[in-house]
């Protein structure tokens, strides 16, 4: 399972992306505005930093301008992937510009159904938001279960991609679903670096090499 990145702060997408941890990244206008600035250096920034696939957005509604934005959007870099709200302008601009070799991202996912006309256009990701559909009563995880058996069924090539990833538990499911993505925000990439056991091992360990090296004053690894 390849791990997006699920925002547009340059610090955290650097951190992670040090550790080997990022296959891409994820970015919406409501991840942009919440770092201010001038959106477009970010964008461009965070393409020139990751050697993978970067999700930037669109705001048309309308297919034209929506497929202008797409163009404008890959220039940035190879490596942009257009994101395109799941409506019937984004799917009909998912089709053309999947034509013209720009790879989409649907984004908006809430039921299979939709899924099923995402992978129809051809597109290259489908992202559905598990934790919107958690937060009205409904089970995000089942959904992908429902796009999983149903990609599997047939010969899309679209790939899940679980978008709107809450905790660390949504991780692990989908990884057992076999999900092909999973984009996080880095509260949760943080969340699963830690186990209060691997600290109190870490803290044993460091506290009896200290007294060893009361010791053997000289002795390092
Ligand atoms: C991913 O592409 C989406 O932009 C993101 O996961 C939405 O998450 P949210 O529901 O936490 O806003």
């Amino acid at each position: 399972m390849k791990i997006f990145l699920d925002t547009a702060n340059l610090e955290s997408i650097r951190m992670y992306n040090d550790m080997g941890l990022l296959d891409g990244i994820t970015t919406n206008p409501t991840l942009l505005s919440k770092e201010g600035g001038d959106p477009h250096k970010t964008m461009k920034e965070i393409v020139s930093i990751i050697n993978g696939d970067v999700s930037l957005e669109v705001v048309a509604t309308e297919y034209d301008v929506m497929l202008e934005e797409g163009r404008r959007l890959h220039k940035y870099g190879d490596n942009v992937v257009v994101k395109y709200p799941m409506t019937a302008d984004g799917l009909k601009a998912c089709k053309a510009l999947t034509a013209e070799g720009i790879p989409v991202n649907v984004t908006l996912v809430f039921s299979p159904n939709q899924a099923i006309l995402a992978a129809k256009a051809g597109a290259k990701y489908l992202s559905p938001f598990i934790g919107r559909l958690d937060d009205i009563g409904e089970d995000g995880l089942h959904l992908i279960r429902e796009i999983k058996q149903i990609l599997s069924n047939y010969n899309f090539g679209t790939q899940i991609l679980v978008a709107s990833v809450r905790h660390p538990v949504h991780v692990v499911e989908a990884a057992k679903i076999g999900a092909d993505v999973v984009t996080l925000p880095p509260s949760v990439l943080g969340k699963m670096l830690k186990h209060p056991l691997t600290d109190i091992g870490l803290k044993n360990f460091l506290a009896d090499w200290k007294k060893l090296k009361t010791e053997n004053p000289n002795i390092r690894i």
